[in-house]
């Protein structure tokens, strides 16, 4: 049977960012796949029953396979990285300087407080992604305590550019098995 809590994949999970996204999305309800290279274990212990250690390698596609095959092993559903619905949604969240361990602490001690990026401020934009199903296809500059959206760049080739990226609803069927939805593809 399924968990009937939302599942998460968390890259990164053991450390930094994904360490305090992990903690958020639990303290959110979620149930958390903390995939990583290596395991943090205090972190494990911290969060108990909602979350599982899953070793793997992003840079490597058949351990990306293998950790989404036993995510959904465990828990029959995986709700984001970031897959809700029908269709897919890629948004990005672009970190300002974020002070975690990937950092030498000289360089964080040279960098004016302001000029710092908190873990919440990333946090809060992954959930603000997570909430809203309208989001998508956006990015999203984190600066210290804000959110700026950037704006979509024009095509430089105008309509010959925007023909490359429309979707063609035959392709997309035999891909996802139903029609994409999207107010613009190609029937
Ligand atoms: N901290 C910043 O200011 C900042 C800003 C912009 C982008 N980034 C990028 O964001 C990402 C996370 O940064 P962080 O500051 O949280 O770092 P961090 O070092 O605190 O955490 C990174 C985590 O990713 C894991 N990891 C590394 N390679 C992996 C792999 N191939 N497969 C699975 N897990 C792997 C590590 O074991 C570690 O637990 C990094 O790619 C970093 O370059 C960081």
């Amino acid at each position: 049977m399924a968990t009937s809590a939302r599942v998460a994949i968390v890259t990164g999970a053991s450390s930094g960012m994904g360490e305090g996204l992990a903690r958020d999305l639990v303290s959110r309800g979620w149930k958390v796949a903390m995939a990583d290279l290596q395991r943090n274990e205090p972190l494990e212990q911290e969060l108990g029953s909602h979350a599982d250690f899953f070793e793997c390698n992003v840079a490597d596609y058949d351990s990306q396979v293998g950790m989404f095959q036993a995510v959904w092993v465990k828990h029959g559903r995986i709700d984001a990285v970031m897959n809700f619905k029908e269709n897919i949604r890629i948004n990005a969240v672009l970190p300002g300087i974020v002070p975690t361990k990937i950092l030498p602490q000289a360089m964080i001690d040279a960098v004016a407080p302001e000029c710092l990026t908190p873990v919440s401020t990333i946090t809060a934009a992954y959930n603000m992604f997570l909430e809203d199903e309208s989001l998508t296809g956006q990015a999203v500059e984190c600066s210290a305590d804000k959110h700026l959206f950037s704006h979509q760049p024009e095509f430089l080739d105008g309509a010959i550019s925007k023909r490359a990226v429309t979707c063609w609803d035959p392709l997309f069927k035999m891909l996802h098995y139903e029609d994409s939805g999207l107010p613009e593809a190609i029937p």
